[in-house]
């Protein structure tokens, strides 16, 4: 009998020390995975019976600056990735003309996947995407968000128009957000990437303000800005 109630204990005591483990090793990295793998199997809007794959984001998951575009296109579909298409391309060469690569910064959309024929995303969709971008903030607790386009701006600022606020600095709880452009207008208006540039030189000042993350070797500097050919 006292055997039995001494491995009762004994058992108790391992499945505590057991929780107590996965309480302290879960971090904001596992459920930004977790994250990923419920919107993989995510099915509140029908968007879920016309894409290949999802599109969580990408990037550094402990950066100070998060960007948010619109939605997968067709490539980002097909590849599971955001911006890797010309749009994405553009992006790239901004943050290039900062010192910045996409794995200094972390990448992702107001919906996770690509509306047919990348029409507008729909009040239903964003709603229903609504939560998950909501988590990734929360999880990778930027200092700067960089709105790419109205439907991300309209996320933090839904009575205010984006071309109003687009290059100036807004505090929303604690963060700043950065209002630009979408890097794909200037795919259809090449005027606007003089405009890009300048609000991307905008994130330098930031850029120097925070410290170095933690995953980058101590005494390592930024690649050096360089000029910008988007369309070399
Ligand atoms: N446009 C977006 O808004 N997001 C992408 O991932 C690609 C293009």
């Amino acid at each position: 009998m006292l055997e039995s109630r001494n491995s009762n204990s004994l058992a108790c005591k391992k499945s505590l020390n057991r929780s107590l483990f996965f309480i302290l090793i879960y971090n904001d990295d596992d459920r930004l995975t977790e994250l990923a793998l419920r919107i993989k199997s995510c099915s509140l809007c029908e968007l879920s019976g016309t894409r290949l794959n999802t599109v969580p984001g990408e990037g550094d998951r402990k950066s100070a600056i998060m960007f948010i575009g619109e939605a997968p296109g067709q490539n980002e579909d097909r590849e599971g990735r955001p911006f890797i298409g010309r749009a994405g391309n553009i992006l790239d060469r901004l943050l290039k003309s900062v010192g910045l690569s996409r794995k200094d910064v972390y990448i992702t959309n107001m919906l996770k996947c690509r509306p047919p024929e990348n029409r507008d995303p729909s009040l239903p969709e964003i709603e229903s995407c609504a939560d998950y971008l909501d988590q990734q903030i929360s999880f990778i607790d930027p200092q700067v968000i960089v709105t790419l386009g109205r439907f991300s701006f309209g996320k933090f600022f839904p009575d205010k128009s984006a071309r109003d606020y687009r290059g100036s600095i807004l505090d929303w709880h604690g963060r700043k957000i950065l209002p630009m452009y979408h890097p794909a207008a200037a795919l259809y208006n090449p005027s606007l990437i003089s405009r890009l540039i300048g609000d991307f030189s905008k994130l330098s000042n930031f850029i120097a303000d925070y410290p170095v993350q933690e995953n980058e070797p101590e005494g390592k500097l930024r690649s050096e800005p360089t000029q910008l050919q988007l369309f070399e």
